[in-house]
């Protein structure tokens, strides 16, 4: 029988209310397409950096290591860890000793979700720069405390880098309509993002069957809200994939349905499935965060293991639940109903 190993990170907050109700989606799943689901739980979190003084083990990349995917929750508890060291001490690390350089960020209208917006029907997939840019953590503080303090933070773009997110963007772009549009601020960022646009023009060249778009990324913001039926492929930098994937989430109805894989397409490691939201601190353990962002991610992350009809069970249990209104207004119902509504789904099928 097939057999995938995952590493499951629970994490902070509704971290472990959203990978419990994940798992047994993938398990249901797993049973009806004949394949097993190893899991492993670690427990790394601001928990355990209260027990331990770290967010995860120092040999806990190593530990990761052998697994063939990981699924996780969420990370931060900021009323006991500052979000900069535990962000920095367990998801950032991750993405980037795995060089899991694709964020991959599906932004579409389940069936029964009302977006906040009149269109209907855009289906856009952001792709976020995941190991470098702006979030490489480069910098530096001096004189802290006094007026004479300085903080800089150094946004690093390499070629190889900037060349192997774009490439993968193209890749995309092929398989899906033919159509990207690359996201920059070239016009007041005047060496990074020219760079970008350049890559940009050079890859082009080699994809001659693609229709490449550049936008800044004020511009973008505006077309996401007023035209996001016109976009297809997104492709930007960490930092503003970051905030662009915030704005999918929220025309696609909430954070509460925004999945996302952080991918190494070379397949030298694992990759890592988690939903965009947060830990949301203030609502963990109440049974009423919603799961459907990680039980996406879930099936994205199927896909990855090249499970790929599990993968469209679940996204088609999703969407049987959701068409009958459940989970598609925060509130609406609590997470146990809406995983048992995608597990009935699942069975029915
Ligand atoms: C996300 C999150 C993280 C990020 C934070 C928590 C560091 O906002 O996955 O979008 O920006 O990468
Ligand atoms: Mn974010």
């Amino acid at each position: 029988m097939r057999s995938h190993r995952i590493a499951l990170i629970p994490g902070d907050g509704i971290g472990p209310d959203v990978i419990e109700a994940a798992w047994k989606v993938g398990e249901a799943v797993a049973a009806k397409e004949s394949f097993a689901l190893e899991p492993t739980r670690f427990p790394w979190s601001c928990e355990f950096y209260a027990e331990t003084g770290a967010m995860m083990p120092e040999d806990g990349i190593e530990m990761l290591r052998r697994f063939d995917a990981i699924l996780l929750g969420a990370v931060g508890w900021p009323a006991s860890v500052p979000d900069s060291v535990s962000l920095h001490g367990l998801l950032l690390p991750i993405r980037k000793a795995f060089v899991q350089y694709a964020n991959i960020r599906p932004h579409r209208l389940l069936p029964g979700v009302e977006g906040p917006l009149k269109a209907e029907g855009f289906d856009i997939l952001c792709i976020r720069e995941n190991t470098e840019g702006e979030y490489s953590g480069a910098g530096g503080r001096i004189h802290q405390g006094t007026v004479n303090e300085v903080a800089v933070e150094t946004a690093i773009f390499t070629r190889a880098g900037v060349e192997r997110i774009l490439r993968y963007g193209f890749e995309q772009a092929r398989l899906r309509s033919g159509r990207l549009a690359s996201v920059t601020k070239s016009n007041a960022q005047k060496h990074s993002m020219v760079f970008w646009d350049e890559v940009t023009r050079e890859l082009a060249k080699e994809y001659s069957d693609v229709e490449v778009t550049s936008y800044h990324i004020d511009a973008m913001a505006a077309r996401m809200v007023m035209a996001p039926q016109s976009l297809d492929v997104v492709v930007a930098s960490n930092l503003f994939g970051d905030i662009l994937t915030d704005l999918g989430a929220a025309i696609q109805g909430g954070l509460g349905f925004a999945a996302s894989a952080n991918i190494d397409p070379t397949r030298s490691g694992p990759s890592m499935f988690e939903p965009v939201h947060g830990s949301a601190p203030d609502i963990a353990g109440k049974d009423i965060a919603n799961p459907l962002a990680t039980i996406w991610s879930l099936a994205m992350m199927l896909d990855h293991l090249g499970e790929s009809a599990a993968s469209e069970r679940v996204m088609g249990a999703m969407e049987a639940a959701t068409a009958r209104g459940i989970g598609v207004r925060p509130g609406s119902h609590t997470t146990g109903a809406i995983t048992d509504a995608v597990l009935n789904a699942i069975e029915k099928d």
